[in-house]
C-alpha cells in the first residue's frame, strides 16, 4: 500500500488524473465544433479582468473535465505551495533557497519578514538607487567621463539577465507616451558571445555617450565575462585613439563613469573595476529567470523610459499576484487555469509542443522568454518530494513567434499536421497604427482579422462533404481541415507597462502551477552544469597554437574529428 502522500505524487496512480483520461477520451469522440456551438459553456469559460479577457472556450474542455482539474489542484495543493513561495519558505530545496520574486513587487507599505530582514525595505531601498541614478544619467547629471551626456545603454547578460530585459523593452519601446521618453537614447542587449553579436552592439554608437549595465547574478557566467572584458577594452581603446594621453586615473574614471553592474557577487564586480556605488544588488531568493522585476530589468529599463515606467510594470505584476492570493475560487484564478489548462493539454491530451502566438510585433521576444521560463523551470525529471526519477515526462517544448509571421511558416504543420496547444494573445488598443485612406481596415485590424480567424480555423476545421464541394476529389484530402485544433486566447485592452507585468506574471504562475503539479523543483536548473563544464575542456584546446594528437584523444573520435575540422579552418 502507497501512502497517502506517494499515491498523491505518483500523478499516474491519481485516481483524479485517471479520471481526467478518461474525460479526455469521452471529450475526443466531440469535435470542437461541436463544444463551441454551446454558448452557456463558452460563457462559462471566458474571465474578463479590468484590463483583459482570457477565454478558454477553444480547448478540449467541458464543464466537468474544467470541474476534474480544479479538484487535482486541491489535491496537489497548489495554493498551498504559492503560499508557501509567496511566504518565503524554501521550496527551492535543491539550492536550498527561497523563490521570493514577487517580493520584488511588493509595494513599499507592505513588509515581508524573513530572518529578521524585512526583504521588501530591502528592494524599495535598491528600487530608489535605481530611480536616483537613472534619473541622473537621464537629466545629464552622471555623464560620461568626456563629460557627453550617457545616451546609448548596453546591458551584457544572458539567459535570465537578457531574455525578459529584450521582451520588455520591445513591448514598450513603440508604445507612444514610452516612446517620446526614450527620445534620444537606446538601450541594445549583448547576449551571445558570438562575436557577431558583439560587433553589432557596438556598432556605430558613440562610445563617450554609451553606459555598460553588466548584468549577472553570478558575475562569474563565461559569455557575460568575456563580452564585458571586450566591451572595456573596446571602450579604452576607443578613448587612447581619441585621447593617445590618457592617465591611470583617466581609465579608472572611464570605468567607473561608463559601467555599471547588476549583480549578487559584489567581490568579483569589485575585481573587475566597477565602483561599488555603481552596483545595483539582489537577492539568492531572486532565480534568473525571474529577475526582470529586480535591478536587472529596473536599471536598463529605468534608463531608457524613467524609474516610473519600471514601477507602473512592477503594479501589473503585483496585481497577478494579488489574485492568486485573494481569488476565491481556482475557476477564477487564470494563473493557476492557465497551469491546469497547460497540463491539460501537456500531460492528459499529450500535446507536448505548446506554441505562442502573440499577435503584436511588440511581443516579437513574449516567445523567447516563456521559452526559457517553461523549459528551464519544467524541463525536469525528478520528484522534490521523494528525490527519485518520475515515471512521467513533464513540461512541454516551447516555441513561437507573432503573427502573423508564423502563419506564413510554421502554421501550416499546425492546421494540417500535429497536434500542437496554441496560446493566442493580442489587445485591442494599437500601439501604433497605420491605414490610408483607400483601405478597408487599419493595419491593426487587418492582423487582429487574423487573431480571430486562427482560432475558429484550427478548430472548426473544414472537412464535410458540403464544404469540400467542388474540389476534385484526388485534391479533397490535401485541402481539408480536420479541425479540433485547440488554443486559448488572452486578449488585452491595451500593452502597456501594466499589461506587459501582468502578461508576465500570468506566464511565471502558469509555469509554477504546473511544476507544483508534475512535484518537481521548477526553480533549479541544473541542466544546464554539465555543458558548461565541459566547454571549459574545449576551450583549453582551442586556446592553443598547435594541438598535439593525444589531446585530441580526450574526446571521443568524432568531436575530435570536428575539433581537428575547426581548427585547420577557423584562420
Ligand atoms: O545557463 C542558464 C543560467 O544559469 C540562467 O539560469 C541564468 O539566468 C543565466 O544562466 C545567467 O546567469 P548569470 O546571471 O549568473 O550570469
Amino acid at each position: 500500500m502507497q501512502s497517502d502522500n506517494q499515491s498523491n505524487i505518483d500523478l499516474n496512480n491519481s485516481k483524479t488524473v485517471k479520471q481526467l483520461r478518461e474525460k479526455f477520451s469521452e471529450l475526443s469522440k466531440i469535435h470542437m465544433r461541436n463544444l463551441l456551438s454551446d454558448v452557456e459553456r463558452n460563457k462559462s469559460m471566458a474571465i474578463l479582468t479590468d484590463s483583459f479577457l482570457f477565454d478558454y472556450s477553444h480547448e478540449k474542455l467541458d464543464a466537468e473535465a474544467v470541474e476534474l482539474l480544479v479538484k487535482l489542484a486541491e489535491e496537489r495543493g497548489i495554493l498551498k505551495k504559492f503560499h508557501s513561495m509567496f511566504n518565503g519558505e524554501k521550496i527551492n530545496a535543491t539550492e536550498g533557497r527561497r523563490v521570493l520574486h514577487r517580493a520584488l513587487r511588493m509595494s513599499r507599505d507592505e513588509s515581508l519578514t524573513l530572518d529578521g530582514v524585512d526583504v521588501v525595505k530591502d528592494v524599495h531601498s535598491v528600487l530608489d538607487r535605481v530611480k536616483q541614478f537613472s534619473n541622473e544619467v537621464r537629466e545629464g547629471i552622471k555623464t560620461g567621463h568626456s563629460g557627453k551626456k550617457l545616451t546609448t545603454f548596453i546591458s551584457i547578460g544572458i539567459g535570465g539577465s537578457y531574455l525578459a530585459g529584450d521582451f520588455v523593452y520591445n513591448s514598450l519601446k513603440s508604445h507612444p507616451t514610452y516612446e517620446k521618453l526614450s527620445e534620444g537614447s537606446e538601450l541594445r542587449f549583448l547576449a551571445n558571445v558570438c562575436p557577431i553579436d558583439f560587433s553589432r552592439a557596438v556598432k556605430g554608437i558613440d562610445f563617450e555617450q554609451t553606459l555598460f549595465i553588466v548584468i549577472s547574478k553570478t558575475f562569474t557566467t563565461a559569455e557575460t565575462m568575456l563580452n564585458s572584458r571586450n566591451c572595456k577594452q573596446w571602450l579604452l581603446q576607443k578613448y587612447r585613439e581619441k585621447y593617445p594621453n590618457l592617465s591611470d586615473n583617466d581609465v579608472k574614471s572611464i570605468i567607473s563613469k561608463q559601467f555599471v553592474a547588476v549583480s549578487t557577487n559584489i567581490p568579483e564586480t569589485d575585481k573587475f573595476g566597477i565602483d561599488k556605488e555603481n552596483v545595483f544588488g539582489f537577492w539568492d531568493w531572486v532565480g534568473g529567470r525571474y529577475s526582470v522585476w529586480s535591478a536587472v530589468g529596473a536599471l536598463p529599463l529605468s534608463l531608457v523610459f524613467g524609474s516610473d515606467i519600471f514601477e507602473e510594470f512592477l503594479r501589473g505584476g503585483k496585481s497577478i499576484d494579488d489574485t492568486i492570493i485573494s481569488c476565491k475560487s481556482i475557476k477564477e484564478n487564470i494563473p493557476l487555469m492557465m497551469g491546469l489548462i497547460g497540463f491539460w493539454n501537456t500531460f492528459i491530451s499529450g500535446k507536448t509542443t505548446r506554441v505562442i502566438l502573440p499577435y503584436s510585433q511588440a511581443l516579437c521576444k513574449f516567445p523567447n522568454h516563456i521559452q526559457q521560463l517553461d523549459m528551464e523551470s519544467n524541463g525536469k525529471s525528478v520528484s522534490i518530494t521523494t528525490n527519485k526519477f518520475l515515471n512521467y515526462e513533464c513540461g512541454p517544448v516551447v516555441f513561437g513567434e507573432p503573427g502573423t509571421n508564423g502563419q506564413h511558416s510554421f502554421y501550416q504543420l499546425i492546421h494540417q499536421g500535429r497536434n500542437l496547444s496554441c496560446e493566442f494573445i493580442g489587445h485591442s488598443k494599437p500601439q501604433q497604427d497605420v491605414k490610408y485612406e483607400n483601405e478597408l481596415v487599419s493595419n491593426h485590424e487587418e492582423l487582429m482579422s487574423n487573431f480571430f480567424a486562427q482560432p475558429d480555423a484550427l478548430a472548426n476545421g473544414k472537412f464535410t462533404e458540403e464544404e469540400l464541394k467542388g474540389i476534385p476529389s484526388e485534391l479533397a484530402e490535401h485541402k481539408s481541415f480536420k479541425g479540433d485544433k485547440t488554443s486559448f486566447s488572452l486578449l488585452l485592452k491595451e500593452l502597456n507597462a501594466y499589461t506587459t507585468g501582468q502578461l508576465l506574471a500570468l506566464y511565471e504562475h502558469r509555469v509554477a502551477t504546473e511544476g507544483f503539479i508534475y512535484d518537481i523543483n521548477s526553480f533549479d536548473q541544473w541542466g544546464v552544469e554539465l555543458g558548461k563544464v565541459l566547454a571549459n575542456d574545449v576551450r583549453k584546446i582551442l586556446a592553443k597554437k598547435v594541438v598535439g594528437d593525444e589531446e585530441y584523444k580526450k574526446f571521443n573520435s568524432s568531436t575530435s574529428n570536428l575539433m581537428k575540422f575547426f581548427n585547420e579552418n577557423k584562420i
